[in-house]
């Protein structure tokens, strides 16, 4: 075959294990891998270096007004270059709905934001107005178009839907084999907490992670897996950053609910102390859930290594330390005022295999399920995430020795900090390429605005699962009626 290119000499990583081949790429798919493969239009040495599926980041606020209406630095084309410069050749933002807002209108908004993408790109919708016309006429169009995940919010006054909401949600998922995300820290507890703080005056950014206790996200994650349970319906949460929430999902996967969980970066590499920097420095590291412990970190390591998520994601949140982002609402506001979110989607692959790999906390195999293939399998993108005759050509290139120490000057995002700042890092991506075409280089970005494309995806067929046992619904034991 003629091929357009051929990497070789490359150290083929898959979630199965690693091995030396070539890859031999024709119209944007992957046609061949094997030890060795002559020809192609260009050759592309890889040198022994790693050659991964490309990262597909799933948590990340792009182009997105928050749920107090601020709009987040990076659009689809900073967000989406400074993806790929972190190894990731698509990814898939939220598209939210406003309360009062028709799906339809969300999604037509979307689209056009995501047209200056330079990666593949596709949206889980976020649903905080949950209505009949919503749940039974436009998110089965949202579906049939391939947008098979969304998410809500059990936090946040003006996104929280409440327990019969997601009750809804959660149904019509089922039933058209979509996923359900959430974010899962109690509400009233958050506010019981704010309203204790504010009687006494605690508003410095340090605060904020006291008003959002383990507890709340741990009441959280509980309900939400016992809601989804009732109805039968597949679940993931977000972000979990609390040793007792992934001992939760943990324990409920193993009694069969239908079960997928996330962490991110910040909760494995910073703590509530970092909040607690000189004068507003604090509120650069404020995010929801917030930072924890030594300890806690620990123990999400833990359940990454025995598999309790199935991925690591940045939930890139970008609010820069200025008056359009964390201090929209004055230089000194309390912390309840301040955007939550940071930024991370550029260093999530990065410092997961500086951290993770070369320190031995998880092999390679693990850290290219978690960074690409296991994103692939539960948001149904059915054509990325694997090397693999078929697939696109979705590729990192990883030199796995590249030593260099973190600075905000070199993130492709909009920002102006990194939490990361000052951090050493070993392995970062040296070529990119999404569909076959190379969008990063060597440190240059080689693609253009509206290179990557919205692709739609398969239902996250968990119907077929047996599921956790819900007594009430089994007509043997209910005076036998159907209820389902
Ligand atoms: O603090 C965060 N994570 N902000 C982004 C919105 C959300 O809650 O995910
Ligand atoms: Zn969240
Ligand atoms: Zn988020």
């Amino acid at each position: 075959m003629d091929f357009d290119i051929v990497i070789h000499d490359g150290e083929i990583a898959t979630t199965e294990g690693t091995a030396k081949g070539c890859i031999g790429i024709k119209d944007g798919r992957i046609a061949a891998v094997a030890e060795t493969i002559p020809g192609g239009a260009r050759r592309i040495d890889a040198g022994g270096r790693i050659v991964m599926p490309g990262g597909i980041e799933t948590h990340a606020h792009i182009a997105q007004e928050s749920s107090s209406g601020v709009m987040t630095a990076d659009d689809y084309l900073s967000g989406s270059i400074s993806a790929a410069f972190g190894g990731n050749s698509s990814f898939i933002p939220f598209a939210a709905q406003q309360r009062g807002q028709s799906v339809d209108d969300v999604i037509a908004t979307y689209d056009a934001r995501g047209a200056r993408s330079v990666i593949d790109y596709s949206y889980h919708l976020i649903i905080s107005d949950p209505t009949e016309k919503v749940l039974h006429d436009e998110l089965p169009r949202a579906f049939a178009r391939g947008i098979t995940s969304f998410k809500v919010f059990m936090t946040y006054d003006l996104m929280n839907i409440g327990d019969r909401g997601m009750l809804d949600i959660l149904t019509v998922a089922r039933d058209h084999g979509a996923i359900t995300m959430v974010h899962a820290e109690n509400n009233d507890m958050v506010k019981w907490m704010n309203a204790r703080l504010a009687d006494r005056g605690l508003t410095a950014p340090r605060y904020h992670a006291i008003s959002r206790p383990e507890l709340a996200e741990e009441e959280a994650i509980n309900r939400a897996v016992q809601l989804a349970k009732l109805a039968d319906a597949s679940l993931f949460i977000v972000h979990v950053s609390t040793a007792g929430g992934a001992e939760i999902v943990r324990r409920e996967q193993f009694n069969g609910a239908k079960l997928y969980a996330e962490t991110c970066p910040q909760y494995l590499s910073l703590t509530r102390d970092d909040l607690d920097r000189p004068g507003m420095e604090g509120a650069k590291y404020i995010c929801s859930p917030p930072l924890r412990d030594a300890g806690t970190q620990e123990a999400l390591w833990h359940h990454i290594r025995m598999g309790t998520f199935v991925g690591v994601n940045s939930d890139h949140a970008p609010y820069r330390a200025d008056a359009t982002g964390k201090f929209l609402n004055g230089a000194e506001a309390p912390y309840p005022k301040i955007s939550n979110g940071m930024p991370g989607i550029q260093l999530r692959l990065p410092w997961l295999f500086s951290e993770g790999v070369l320190k031995g906390r998880i092999t390679l195999e693990q850290f290219v399920g978690l960074g690409s293939t296991n994103a692939a399998r539960v948001f149904g993108c059915t054509t990325k995430g694997r090397i693999a005759p078929g697939m696109d050509a979705d590729i990192a290139i990883w030199n796995p020795d590249t030593r260099y120490t973190v600075t905000v000057a070199d993130q492709h995002d909009n920002m102006d900090y990194t939490p990361l700042e000052g951090a050493e890092l070993t392995g970062r991506p040296e070529i990119v390429m999404t569909r076959g075409a190379v969008i990063v280089e060597n440190g240059v970005l080689k693609a253009t605005e509206g290179q990557g494309r919205f692709f739609g995806r398969a239902p996250v067929d968990d119907r077929a699962r047996p599921g956790a046992p819900v007594k009430e619904f089994d007509p043997g034991q209910n005076f036998g009626t159907e209820l389902r």
